[in-house]
């Protein structure tokens, strides 16, 4: 049973302030000794060909040993156009292939998808954990984390500085960190 588990966290923007990277520092801010988060960003990440996979990039070979070193994956994700931005289907695609050796199989997950309008980005956590379902991916169900006007939660130097915001993503992460260390018992 590892001890811290690692988890990675798969941040879906680019943008140098994203909300979607803040939130991810947050968490790991917040995190139990029991897990140890790891940001993981896609700048680097060359898109996907499957013409390259007989000598895949080193920016591939990369992120799927990052994920395959991680005992779990947190995404946390914004929606673009009601789904899950190119980049982060690009990294699940890379990290999904060669075909037969994903190094996402089996490992749990959790989503948390955010968005500055009211909705919380329901459009594109749905989205992605359909293709988690393919993936062999158990995923945490509740709490669910659809985090909503997160327009006002950190201050210039990106500290969370919203107190509900706080408390929601202090209780997701406890339940992410027993329920992880359910799926290794
Ligand atoms: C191409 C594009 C599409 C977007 N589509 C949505 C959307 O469908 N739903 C939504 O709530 N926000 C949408 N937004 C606004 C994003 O929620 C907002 O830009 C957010 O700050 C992006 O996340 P980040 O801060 O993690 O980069 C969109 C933004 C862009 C650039």
């Amino acid at each position: 049973m590892p001890n811290p588990y690692r988890v990675a966290v798969v941040v879906g923007s680019l943008r140098k302030q994203a909300f979607s990277l803040r939130i991810g520092q947050a968490l790991a801010k917040l995190a139990p000794d029991a897990l140890k988060l790891e940001i993981v960003t896609l700048h680097d990440l060359s898109f996907y060909n499957q013409d390259l996979e007989a000598q895949a990039p080193a920016d591939w070979l990369a992120f799927r040993d990052k994920i395959k070193s991680a005992d779990a994956v947190l995404f946390v994700t914004p929606e673009y156009n009601r789904s899950i931005p190119g980049v982060l289907k690009n990294a699940i695609d890379v990290g999904s292939r060669p075909y037969g050796q994903s190094a996402f199989d089996k490992k749990p997950a959790g989503v948390v998808s955010n968005s500055p309008g009211a909705i919380g980005a329901f459009g594109a956590n749905h989205h992605l954990r359909q293709c988690l379902t393919f993936l062999n991916m158990p995923v945490l169900q509740q709490p669910e984390a659809y985090v909503g006007g997160v327009g006002d939660a950190f201050n210039e130097q990106g500290d969370l500085v919203k107190d509900s915001l706080r408390e929601f993503l202090q209780k997701y992460i406890d339940a992410f960190a027993a329920w992880v260390a359910q799926q290794y018992k």
